[in-house]
């Protein structure tokens, strides 16, 4: 088999056999096939497609090229989410506890935040104590013990996927269907879940931008997590402004805090109460209104809360934040953005809030970079509230006093604001089975 063949076959719009996908993921990962033979191929793949067929084998050849984590022990009562990506997303800090409230196993690997997104790894080390690297051995027993733990992707999780997409990254390719389906199943089945929920969002803070594009990549991916004999489902979500009202990574932890609090209502907890409605319904087959029902009671009862504290604790953190939120830390410099005009908030740009909040410290733009686990953004306004000329919108937190010029004009960028009250969009788009 050559490279130069499989190249020329998919520029030319051809099907790829199983062989040929498992010959480039091995080579790739060997290093006898170079980037320079591989990113043509990508490209040609973002130009043509894959079949489902195609992207099955290529997320098989991915999923094999490292450790496939054996959860067998814990029966099929395991369970995994996954997001697309988006801006204050902290929903895993709160569906994980809720899961194991509910008897359900949750082993976990997350990711950090890259660009304008964030990444569960970050919020979880802005609490003091806690290790995101667990040895195999310490990880399951905590599984055994607490029914919950999350640590960062090991090395060898589908290592086939990190040098691709590290490649996809720099040769604009990876807003391609097949290549994100397979990317992300790839490490969904290799983490070892019998059923997982997929929360796929949609808008100016996400990967897919339309509701069609949204639908398309879940389909994809429900179809190859079925093909595998998982359970699965996959929840489209919105994305076009930020989830919640925190965005960075201490102030995240304490707005998904007082969601198991029982204390914050509004989109964060509905779409939380939703992933782990749809992955209750999957572990137990309860119905959608007993599986919202357990859901919510867990919260309203306090036993997802009671489990966060363990967790916590058992993962080497001190949970006495949950009662003493300054022991989380506070930024130095705390600004107040303010409403330039009158009128209602049309928009807010997700991506752009992202951005800023990762020019005020929250974020890094290179895998190396530093953060800030104090810095970010508070909403006080967002999309369809009337604001008054000069009234408050947002705090920006921050350690980098010079940062505030920046931080404001790009936050400016990103709200628009109208005489009429805009259309509200859906919060959840659908349910794809
Ligand atoms: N997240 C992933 O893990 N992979 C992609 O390709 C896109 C988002």
């Amino acid at each position: 088999m050559r490279m130069y063949d499989i190249i020329e076959k998919k520029k030319m719009g051809e099907s790829l056999t199983d062989d040929e996908i498992h010959f480039v993921i091995d080579g790739y990962v060997k290093g006898t096939i170079p980037d320079y033979q591989v990113s043509p191929l990508l490209m040609a793949i973002y130009f043509s497609g894959m079949d489902d067929r195609e992207t099955a084998a290529l997320t098989k050849a991915m999923m094999n090229s490292g450790d496939v984590v054996d959860l067998s022990e814990f029966g099929d009562a395991t369970v995994d989410k996954h997001s697309t990506g988006g801006v204050g997303d902290k929903t895993s800090l709160v569906v994980a506890p809720i899961m194991a409230s509910l008897g359900c196993k949750m082993a976990k690997m997350s990711g950090r935040g890259l660009g304008h997104t964030g990444g569960t790894v970050d919020k979880l080390e802005s609490i003091p104590g806690f290790k995101t690297s667990l040895s195999p051995d310490e990880f399951f027993d905590q599984v055994r013990n607490t029914g919950l733990a999350i640590i960062g992707s090991t090395a060898n999780l589908a290592p086939a996927d990190k040098k691709l997409y590290a490649l996809r990254d720099v040769t604009a390719t990876v807003d391609s269907v097949p290549l994100i389906a397979s990317s992300i199943m790839s490490k969904k089945l290799a983490a070892g879940a019998h059923n997982i929920v997929l929360d796929v969002k949609i808008g100016s803070g996400a990967f897919m931008k339309t509701e069609e594009d949204g639908r398309t990549l879940a389909r994809k991916m429900v179809d190859i997590g079925k093909s595998f004999g998982r359970n699965i489902a996959a929840v489209v979500t919105n994305m076009d402004r930020p989830l919640g009202f925190a965005v960075g990574n201490s102030l995240e932890v304490l707005e998904a805090v007082s969601v198991l609090k029982n204390e914050s209502r509004g989109d964060l907890r509905d779409i939380c109460v939703a992933l782990a409605s749809n992955l209750l319904s999957l572990c137990y087959g309860w119905s959608e209104e007993e599986s919202e029902a357990r859901a919510n009671e867990a919260i309203e009862s306090g036993a997802a809360l009671e489990k966060f504290k363990e967790w916590i604790t058992a993962q080497g953190g001190d949970a006495s934040f949950v009662d003493d939120p300054s022991l989380l830390g506070k930024a130095e410099y705390t600004f107040e953005f303010k409403a330039e005009r009158d009128g209602y908030i049309s928009h807010m740009n997700a991506e752009t809030i992202g951005k800023t909040a990762s020019v005020l410290g929250a974020g890094r733009e290179k895998k190396t970079d530093d953060i800030d686990h104090t810095a970010g953004i508070i909403l006080k306004r967002k999309t369809g509230d009337y604001v008054k000329k000069g009234e408050t919108i947002a705090l920006f937190y921050t350690s980098k006093e010079e940062s505030e010029k920046a931080a404001a004009e790009m936050f400016s960028s990103a709200v628009d604001f109208s005489d009429e009250s805009p259309i509200e969009k859906p919060l959840v788009y659908g349910v794809i089975k």
